[in-house]
């Protein structure tokens, strides 16, 4: 008897949970929801109901949540056109003299070729008609302003009042989503967590007519900002540099760090290059002190005068603004990031009978797993190297609390092969990450072996991914 009521309570639980799936269902979303609708539990071989009592899961509530993460990740400013627009004034430098800004302005072209992307679902019918028709013109900053108040610039927000542009702040969606470029180059469907290596983000900022916060803050000349800031290139931002002022490596070279893909990462203990911290760590980090958004951030590891002079200078290992436009956002974005899948590799991209053997080189004579353990590819725990083991030099690890490199997961590695591997690009292909690996290890891999385990990694999809049998 007891028995029964317990069914049909649950009955109704995931009746109501079905219900509130369907209300909040979109079209086109990203957000898978795994749950049944009219599914009698009996009859439910996965075996997980969506809503269960008080003290189990809550299925729903995380996907609402990762809604309204997504939602964050991709339109969320956190109030930083108070730094981009107020102060740095950029969009003056994208409407240009001709329309009440400065200099030349930045047209679709010039956007398009620092790596901008366009959301195709949002470009207006107009716009992409005259697109189509070869009609539109892309040399003027007129339609990079009519796609900014369309909002279809992914990762840039436009403020306007009527149609004149008076502020503009960026999303995470900049340097962390790209699209498939359905329509054109750079023009397509959004593909979030996907790492926008072609984004030029420094030349991007060096166009800002006001720099001379930046400057004063590093204690360098605007000129000086300007050179550093166009020799990141494009996929690279330097994350650090606002809190050490360390903007070259010791051998000349600047100190930016490839975009890394925000995808895959359920599971993973520290993430970043050098292993700051977990994802909602490095997300307030980003909002709070890169984005220059407003709220509060808190890390006593930065208040280190000798490592970070000007995170202690500015105070800003504690920051308080008097407004908080980002702690709320952290919870649904956290969530909204693990939902985030590797992408699977294109059918045909990779040969499977070489991946099959490299899968076997990788797990045991090439060692990778030692440090790679599948499926999740990092080590389970605190998954951080010397610089020394890596068999490379220590200046970026020396910038991070830990002073090691992170292992890095490896699913979804085809979809970032621009730019390079390693924290800074420094190999080229994925055969040079394996070459170095043969030389560090002392592994005595033939060029067949080298050949097969390059297949395995471009092979990897969501390492989570249940395999299709
Ligand atoms: C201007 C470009 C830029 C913006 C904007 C940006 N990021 Fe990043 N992100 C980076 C770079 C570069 C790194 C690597 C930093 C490092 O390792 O030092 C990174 C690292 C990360 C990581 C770690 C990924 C991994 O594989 O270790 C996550 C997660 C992340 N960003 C999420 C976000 C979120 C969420 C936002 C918005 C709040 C955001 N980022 C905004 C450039 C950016
Ligand atoms: C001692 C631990 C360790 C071992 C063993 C190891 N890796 Fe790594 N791997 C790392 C770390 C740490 C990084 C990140 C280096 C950096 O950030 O510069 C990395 C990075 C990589 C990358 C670059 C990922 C990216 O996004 O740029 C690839 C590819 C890779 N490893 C493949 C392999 C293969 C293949 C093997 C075996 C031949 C292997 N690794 C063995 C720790 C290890």
């Amino acid at each position: 008897m007891r028995r029964r009521i317990g069914w049909a309570l649950l009955m109704a639980a995931m009746m109501a949970a079905a219900a509130f799936v369907a209300c909040s269902e979109e079209e086109g979303d990203a957000v898978r929801v795994d749950g049944p609708s009219d599914v009698a539990p009996a009859e439910q071989a996965s075996g997980e109901p969506v809503l269960l009592p008080n003290g189990a899961g809550r299925f729903p509530y995380l996907t609402a949540l990762a809604r309204e993460g997504q939602r964050i990740f991709r339109d969320d400013t956190f109030k930083s056109e108070t730094f981009w627009g107020d102060v740095l004034r950029l969009h003056d430098a994208i409407k240009g003299r001709a329309l009440g800004g400065v200099g030349a302005g930045l047209s679709p072209a010039e956007a398009l070729a620092l790596g901008i992307k366009v959301d195709v679902t949002a470009v207006p019918p107009d716009v992409a008609a005259a697109a189509q028709a070869g009609t539109l013109d892309l040399d003027d900053p007129k339609n990079t302003l009519a796609l900014l108040k369309a909002d279809a610039v992914i990762g840039i927000k436009g403020v306007f009042e009527g149609n004149d542009l008076v502020g503009v702040g960026i999303t995470c969606a900049i340097c962390h989503a790209t699209t498939d470029d359905s329509f054109a180059a750079g023009i397509g469907r959004p593909l979030d967590g996907w790492a926008n290596r072609d984004l030029d983000i420094g030349t991007i900022i060096s166009l800002a007519p006001n720099l001379q916060v930046v400057a004063d803050r590093l204690g360098v000349d605007v000129a000086t900002l300007r050179t550093v800031l166009q020799g990141w290139g494009p996929g690279k931002f330097d994350a650090q540099v606002l809190h050490d002022g360390r903007a070259l490596r010791p051998d000349g070279k600047p100190a930016a760090t490839l975009i890394p893909p925000a995808f895959g990462m359920a599971g993973q203990n520290l993430h970043t290059w050098t292993g700051w911290g977990s994802i909602p760590y490095w997300n307030a980090y980003v909002a709070n002190t890169q984005m220059r958004g407003l709220g509060t951030f808190y890390d006593p590891r930065l208040n280190d005068p000798e490592k970070y002079p000007i995170a202690v200078a500015t105070g800003e290992w504690n920051k308080r603004d008097d407004e908080d436009a980002i702690t709320s956002k952290l919870a649904p974005l956290h969530i909204y990031q693990l939902s985030l899948a590797a992408p699977s590799p294109p059918a045909g991209s990779f040969d499977p009978k070489a991946a099959m053997r490299g899968s076997r080189l990788f797990n045991g004579r090439a060692r990778c797993a030692t440090c790679h353990v599948p499926p999740l590819y990092t080590e389970p725990g605190w998954a951080m190297h010397t610089a020394e083991e890596m068999g490379i030099d220590d200046f970026q690890a020396s910038r991070s609390p830990d002073e090691r490199y992170a292992t890095r997961r490896l699913g979804g590695l085809w979809s970032h092969q621009k730019g390079g591997f390693y924290h800074d690009g420094r190999f080229a292909t994925l055969r040079e990450v394996i070459d170095h690996y043969d030389e560090l290890l002392d592994l005595g891999l033939s060029e067949g072996d080298k050949a097969d385990l390059e297949q395995f990694l471009l092979s990897l999809g969501d390492p989570l991914e249940k395999k299709k049998k």
